[in-house]
């Protein structure tokens, strides 16, 4: 009778302790965090961010500068400095050379300084509105140029915002826990699609290419927040009319020259100057971060003046804005890699950066980066 008794104590107090953990469980494990913050911080360490591990860059020996251009056109060497910034562009001379031409020295660049054979790349993405040719895609030809044997990839065109939609593409791949290490590319050889007898489009493009290594990490660095945005409706300052299937190619399309670039530039201007400003403001006020909390603004270099107002915008002086578009004009989805390409050995581990870009289409955006290591 007392062993039943005592049996039965044992098995209520058996049940008491299972409900104890049962409500611990269910009530207080998933609030731990609430509790203990350092709880929270483990757990987001978890999270798979896609950070930035190494940068190739790449750009043609040959120089254009304004001088040259007032050979060409009538315009002269102080109003494009003045009105636009840039004193030189790089220009891809040589028969049969293509932007893949451009990108391959930046992939293998990137992949030297990280130490890895191209074969272990798992996919490539090459931002580019002038692609060698419609298809194989560039990054197929890339791939094939480096012995990328093991990489898938595609382009992706989004003209001066290329990069940065590229580069949220690629993060989504990592961040999935798909892929391992995805090589975004931005690059252009905007010479091929520049009309040189048009004063308003020719002194503002060049030729180059970036590009950067995302890989998996584990303690929050790298890719933070993206905010991107399109227009359709921007077609009509921006665009290349013809060579697609509304268009396609012809005598009269070339005739017409409408296998170059249009551009209705004070339109653009007063769209990119607004865009870039506002969407950089939102992405910091979005992560409750202020211009004193970033270390770098790494702006599209369209037009010096478009980059001074984002930075006043985002209340930043001119030392934390990274400007190399004196030395080789608007690279398209080439000019934020070719800004880290050579900024990287003062980028320091844990800095704030935001890339910020405009362009046709229309589109444009800004991303939000916690820079992975010391450069
Ligand atoms: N050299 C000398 N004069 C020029 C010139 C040149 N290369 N290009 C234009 N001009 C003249 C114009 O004919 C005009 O003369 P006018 O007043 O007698 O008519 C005058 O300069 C002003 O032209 P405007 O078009 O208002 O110049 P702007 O200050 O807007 O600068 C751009 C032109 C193209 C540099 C500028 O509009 C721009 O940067 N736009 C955005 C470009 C951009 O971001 N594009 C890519 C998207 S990423």
């Amino acid at each position: 009778m007392l062993v039943s008794q005592s049996g039965k104590n044992a098995d209520y107090h058996a049940l008491q302790v299972y409900l104890i953990i049962y409500f611990l469980f269910i009530f207080f494990i998933p609030n731990l965090h609430n509790y203990f913050p350092g709880f929270n911080q483990n757990i987001m360490s978890q999270k798979i961010t896609a950070a930035i591990t190494a940068i190739g860059g790449y750009v043609p020996e040959d120089r254009l500068t304004n001088a040259d251009l007032m050979k060409m056109v009538d315009t002269n060497e102080e109003w494009i400095r003045t009105r636009t910034g840039i004193e030189e562009r790089r220009i891809l001379k040589g028969e049969g050379k293509a932007t893949s031409d451009l990108c391959v020295p930046a992939v293998l660049e990137l992949c030297k300084k990280r130490g890895i054979s191209p074969e272990e790349i798992d996919c490539l993405i090459v931002g580019t509105v002038t692609p060698d040719m419609f298809f194989p895609s560039t990054s197929n030809l890339v791939c094939d140029k480096i012995g990328a044997k093991n990489a898938w990839g595609f382009d992706l065109a989004a003209a001066c915002s290329g990069f940065l939609f590229s580069l949220t593409t690629g993060t989504s791949l990592i961040e999935s826990g798909r892929c391992k290490k995805v090589v975004v590319v931005g690059a252009d050889k905007m010479s091929a699609i520049v009309d040189y007898s048009d004063r308003t489009t020719c002194i503002i493009f060049g030729d180059g290419a970036g590009a950067v290594l995302l890989e998996p990490n584990y303690e929050g660095y790298g890719i933070l927040d993206s905010i991107l945005k399109t227009d359709g409706s921007g077609c009509h300052y921006l665009h290349m009319k013809a060579g697609g299937s509304l268009h396609p190619s012809s005598f009269e399309t070339v005739a017409a020259k409408q296998h170059y670039i249009y551009q209705e530039g004070q339109a653009v201007f007063k769209f990119a100057v607004k865009g870039m400003a506002d969407v950089s403001a939102e992405l910091l006020e979005k992560n409750h971060l202020t211009g004193e909390d970033i270390a770098w603004l790494v702006p599209h270099q369209a037009n010096k003046r478009i980059i001074d107002a984002t930075a006043n915008r985002m209340g930043l002086s001119g030392d934390k804005v990274m400007i190399n578009i004196n030395r080789y004009g608007n690279t398209t989805s080439g000019t934020i890699p070719l800004c880290l390409w050579d900024w990287e050995k003062k980028l320091k581990k844990g800095d704030n950066l935001v890339f910020a870009a405009f362009g046709g289409g229309f589109t444009w955006g800004a991303t939000l980066v916690k820079w992975a290591y010391n450069g």
